[in-house]
């Protein structure tokens, strides 16, 4: 039990389910890739634990990189839109795994992948490890999903409440 703020989490996903999912999940990107060098691009702060355990399991040559996303109001009626901040490789031609610790409503990351694309990268694929397809608003293509889980609230492995509880090692779920 983990108790943040006024919120109380038990336990959800144990660190030792993540780390063997991790492990499928990077030998089939190990597959996928084997005549590629990937760049990997971990979105912050959600993504850390995510991204550096995968990338202990990727053998294929790959670069690694993190991103962070910072919202901001559209001056269309589009809503919250997610500004890239922090890429500084280029990526046109090159093929791109996005990394992220969840996906939810799916905005951020139609954002982030929308955003790359138009600098014509070869390929762009998603890694996730966690999936709520019940909370998603666009369609979305995710190649390698770690979790599909229900539409509730988790925290733990890079995920945060308020800021708080990225720092364990398994996943947890708000009480209900
Ligand atoms: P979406 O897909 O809705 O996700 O654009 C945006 C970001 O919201 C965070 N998020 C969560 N964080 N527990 C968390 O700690 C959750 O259940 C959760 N759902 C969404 C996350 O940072 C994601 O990138
Ligand atoms: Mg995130």
């Amino acid at each position: 039990m983990l108790i943040i703020k006024d919120k109380t989490f038990v336990p959800f996903i144990t660190a030792d389910a993540i780390q063997a999912r991790i492990q499928e999940l990077a030998s089939q990107i190990n597959r996928d890739y084997a005549d590629r060098q990937p760049l990997i691009v971990g979105v912050l702060n959600g993504s850390v634990l995510f991204a550096a355990d995968l990338m202990k399991h990727l053998t294929i040559p790959c670069e690694i990189t993190f991103i962070r996303v910072k919202s901001y109001t559209a001056t269309e009626s589009t809503g919250e839109l997610k500004q890239i901040l922090g890429l500084s490789e280029p990526v046109e031609g090159r093929d791109l795994i996005v990394v992220e610790d969840i996906v939810d409503t799916g905005l951020t990351i139609c954002d982030v992948c929308n955003q790359l694309r138009a600098q014509s990268p070869a390929s762009l694929a998603i890694a996730t490890l966690l999936f709520k397809p019940a909370a998603l608003k666009k369609p979305v293509d995710l190649q390698y999903v770690g979790f599909e889980i229900e539409n509730r609230f988790v925290v733990g492995y890079g995920l945060d409440y308020d800021g708080l509880g990225r720092n364990t090692p398994d996943i947890l779920v708000l009480a209900s």
